[in-house]
């Protein structure tokens, strides 16, 4: 029987999650159909119990209420809380569990991207101390990391998310204009801002000067597909990759606790490349 899933948020004009979900589903010969529910802030409680009585087998959640839906769960995952966020909610019998896929879907992307399977021997730099930010920065040091350093224009957030992230690994807060006189102490440098998206794809969240040859720069924006940020790093020699593979990679993992089968993440990327004109 075909089952209900769907995305909470608001505005949801853009985004590309139910064309990635239905294309799978369709691609896979299953009968179910993800739906998106723009639901404005004063609407998410009343929402939520709407969903409940639809019987909704999960949903994705995305701005502005990643932190919001938290007091309407039933449950919310440890990786979740300490993110301090959820993007991804599932079904166990008759109860709704938070989840976060952002941060695991980055991690998973990252390790792919560098072809290994840890990145314990890594230094890595994270620019922004925000939502994607604590996903990207609190997985990373649960999966055990060399050293991470974040940098953010307010320095007292990149302080609080360097204590979540303190249990794990060894983490340091510095302010965004101090990092770019120690660029050459990295291996990866992780973009977690919105400067550089589009429209303003003019701006660079730091410079690229001082990088060391084969630096990993990875920026999460994926629109426009290479930021200026990534061509100057490209153009010095860095290794470069947009949010593409993060976006997937949250939404297979999201597929994979709905309903515990692995979706095909060349053909999800296939699609959302298709849509944005990459392929
Ligand atoms: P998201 O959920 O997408 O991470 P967010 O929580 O609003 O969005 O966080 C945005 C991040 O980008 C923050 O780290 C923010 O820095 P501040 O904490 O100092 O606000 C950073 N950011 C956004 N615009 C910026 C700019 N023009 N210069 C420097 N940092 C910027």
């Amino acid at each position: 029987m075909g089952k209900l899933f769907g995305l909470v948020g608001h505005p949801l004009g853009h985004s590309m999650s139910p064309l990635m979900h239905n294309t799978e589903f369709k691609e896979l010969g299953l009968p179910h159909h993800y739906q998106p529910f723009d639901l404005k802030k004063e609407e998410l409680e009343e929402g939520i119990k709407a969903l409940r009585l639809l019987g909704i087998e999960g949903f994705n959640v995305t701005i502005p209420h990643k932190v919001s839906i938290i007091p309407l769960l039933d449950e919310v995952e440890q990786e979740a809380m300490e993110i301090g966020a959820v993007n991804t909610v599932y079904r166990k019998d008759d109860l709704l569990i938070g989840a976060n896929t952002d941060g695991q879907g980055y991690l998973q992307s990252l390790l792919k991207l560098i072809g290994e399977d840890s990145l314990i021997d890594k230094k890595i730099l994270v620019v922004g101390a925000g939502g994607a930010a604590r996903a990207v920065a609190v997985s990373i040091s649960r999966s055990g990391v060399g050293s991470l350093t974040i940098a953010n224009r307010t320095l007292e957030k990149a302080e609080e998310l360097c204590r979540v992230c303190s249990t794990y690994a060894d983490v340091n807060a510095i302010p965004l204009d101090t990092a770019s006189s120690s660029l050459e102490t990295y291996d990866i440098i992780i973009n977690t801002t919105s400067i550089g998206m589009s429209p303003e794809t003019d701006r660079v969240p730091l410079p690229v000067k001082g990088i060391k040859d084969e630096t990993v720069m990875s920026d999460l924006i994926y629109n426009p597909l290479e930021t200026l940020w990534l061509t100057q790093g490209r153009e010095q020699g860095a290794i470069t990759a947009n949010g593409i593979s993060m976006f997937v990679e949250q939404g297979a993992l999201a597929f994979e606790k709905w309903l515990g089968i692995k979706p095909d993440r060349y053909r999800m990327q296939e699609t959302v490349l298709r849509k944005l004109g990459g392929l």
